[in-house]
């Protein structure tokens, strides 16, 4: 039951609003129920700086990583007089107040470089630092008026405390914690299964629903998968419950915050694997830490933290026996198999169907169903090209293709047609081109997430924008950008709508190629020149590409 309090909400509407971001929020309510402790709210300046010094909080206990609440100056401008500020989520609920203690302006590359040994922004973790965290902290506790709303498998939320009682009342002593933010097959089944006959224990499968590794398995599908393999258990021996809780990928120190939140949780082991939370490769293509440090790290101080360290042993398939054991005790000569993250996707882009020894079929069906071959998976392509440069052309000739091969609802953002129903209001200034992109790049995103196809063809002159909606598109399905690279020359020699001439008459301002600049596209995917060759041909050209790519089948 969410208790509100109603007295200090009533307060906190006099007080100036804060809309929390999506890692305030699961900060925030790891705080307000306990998953945290000792944390009594965000950390003050002294904790900050000690944590990011020594790994401790000022009273000496052991702490990781900064919990820190960051925001503009535009907020800071806000607070000058207030004692208190009112913490809100994205509906404009107020979750808490928070006291303020400390207001300061953090040095983030040092907080990166002594939190995570790196300033390199292929780490996840400085990536947020230093790309979307606001430049300023607030330090100070927390009240809490409401626990966050959660539409999503209620009964799989559990504070702290109601877990030990749950723990309690199964007269469960000894309980392993199982941390994940990926999906588990039969060898996490296996090692688990295995760590709790060894320990005569059992086990809280205790997965990350908060914020993980981008490109990671949606929650939603994860937990229709944890709810699967949790039937395959002895009866009575395991738990699901989901943690809310913001991965930073920091390796060995996040394993040490992972142990903490386990030990709030009532758990008293932890299985530690190779590469936990691992942020992936550096912009050298190295690993960041090294696939032991996050078990070297908390042999270290699992005494001080009284929770141990159970740690993982790779297992792998052992297809004479059709068993899996530890890689350790496979003998020289002996045959195993195993498959990578990447030989998964893969399966799953050329609808291959998983194989039975790596996972349950149920799981296999869900993670199909989610993931559907690229044949059948939502995609932008993304024209971009001078005016007159043929873009308009193409597009609709590729619009033709895909209707006629009828696999998916396809949708044409031409440029012309987004400036009349979606960015009328818009000019041409740099500003206005940003914000006519982004928006074209949100409805295509939309779609492919949708599992259509978006077509969209304006000139999207600047590559800062062509690169925010590959990287926003991207996460939903697929993305191919098309340079139609057609020289200024041709594009005015054809001039057909008349606008070049009065561009250089001076008639029409900021125009593209005469008086304002075009960004070739560096990393497009297909570039195409329409001078030479009929649309009809260069159409066919294309689709062969996307064909050749993948995504869709050839029309005979
Ligand atoms: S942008 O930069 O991507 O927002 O431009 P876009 O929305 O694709 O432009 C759509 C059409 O607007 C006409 N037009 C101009 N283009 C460039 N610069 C200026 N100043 C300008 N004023 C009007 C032009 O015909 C674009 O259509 P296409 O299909 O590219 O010829």
């Amino acid at each position: 039951m969410n208790k509100i309090n109603l007295k200090l909400k009533e307060q906190a509407n006099n007080y100036p609003s804060l809309q929390l971001s999506d890692r305030h929020l699961c900060d925030l309510e790891l705080i307000m129920i306990g998953g945290f402790n000792p944390l009594n709210g965000f950390m003050s300046k002294s904790d900050y700086n000690s944590v990011i010094q020594n790994m401790r909080l000022n009273d000496g206990s052991l702490w990781p990583m900064p919990i820190t609440l960051d925001v503009d100056d535009k907020f800071i401008s806000k607070i000058s007089k207030s004692a208190k500020i009112a913490l809100r989520d994205k509906e404009g609920f107020i979750l808490a107040v928070l006291s303020i203690e400390d207001v300061w302006k953090p040095n983030l590359e040092l907080e990166a470089e002594l939190v995570f040994g790196t300033k390199d922004i292929k780490h996840p973790g400085v990536h947020y630092l230093l790309k979307t965290s606001k430049k300023n902290y607030i330090g100070g506790t927390i009240e809490k008026v409401s626990s966050p709303h959660h539409y999503d498998y209620k009964n799989l939320r559990h504070s702290p405390d109601e877990l030990k009682g749950i723990f309690k009342n199964k007269k469960w002593n000894k309980v392993i914690a199982f941390q994940t933010r990926n999906p588990l097959h039969k060898a996490h089944f296996e090692l688990t299964k295995r760590a709790m006959e060894d320990l005569n224990a059992n086990l809280l499968i205790h997965p990350v629903v908060g914020m993980t590794k981008p490109g990671d398995v949606n929650h939603y599908t994860r937990t229709r998968c944890y709810n699967h393999i949790m039937n395959e258990y002895p009866k009575n021996s395991a738990f699901l419950s989901l943690l809310p809780l913001a991965m930073r990928m920091g390796g060995p120190k996040e394993a040490l915050l992972h142990a903490i939140i386990r030990k709030n949780y009532g758990c008293t082991h932890l299985i530690v694997g190779r590469d936990h939370a691992g942020p992936g490769l550096n912009s050298n293509n190295e690993p960041f830490y090294g696939p032991y440090e996050a078990q070297d790290m908390l042999e270290k101080y699992q005494d001080e933290l009284k929770i141990k360290m159970v740690p993982f042993k790779f297992m792998v398939f052992i297809p004479k026996s059709g068993k899996y054991k530890a890689i350790d005790d496979v003998v020289e000569g002996e045959e195993y198999k195993t498959l990578s993250g990447t030989e998964l996707r893969q399966l799953l882009d050329e609808g291959e169907g998983i194989p039975e020894w790596f996972t349950f079929k149920e799981v296999a069906h869900e993670l199909e169903l989610s993931n559907p071959p690229l044949t059948k998976r939502g995609i932008t392509i993304f024209f971009s090209g001078l005016s007159g440069s043929g873009k308009s052309t193409l597009a609709n000739g590729l619009l033709t293709k895909f209707l006629e091969e009828g696999s998916r609802p396809v949708t044409l953002l031409d440029g012309d047609i987004v400036r009349t129903h979606l960015s009328s209001e818009l000019g041409f200034s740099k500003e206005h081109r940003s914000l006519n992109i982004k928006r074209i790049g949100y409805v295509a995103s939309e779609i492919t997430k949708n599992g259509g196809i978006a077509i969209c063809a304006p000139i999207a002159p600047y590559e800062e924008d062509r690169k925010f909606n590959r990287e926003l598109i991207s996460n939903e399905g697929g993305y191919i950008e098309i340079f139609v690279s057609t020289p200024l020359e041709k594009c005015e020699e054809r001039d057909s709508k008349g606008l070049y001439a009065l561009a250089r008459e001076g008639k029409i301002k900021e125009f593209t190629g005469i008086s304002d600049p075009y960004e070739e596209p560096k990393n497009a995917e297909i570039v195409i020149n329409s001078s030479g060759e009929s649309p009809e041909k260069l159409v066919e050209e294309i689709y062969e590409k996307i064909v050749s790519m993948g995504y869709v089948k050839k029309v005979t």
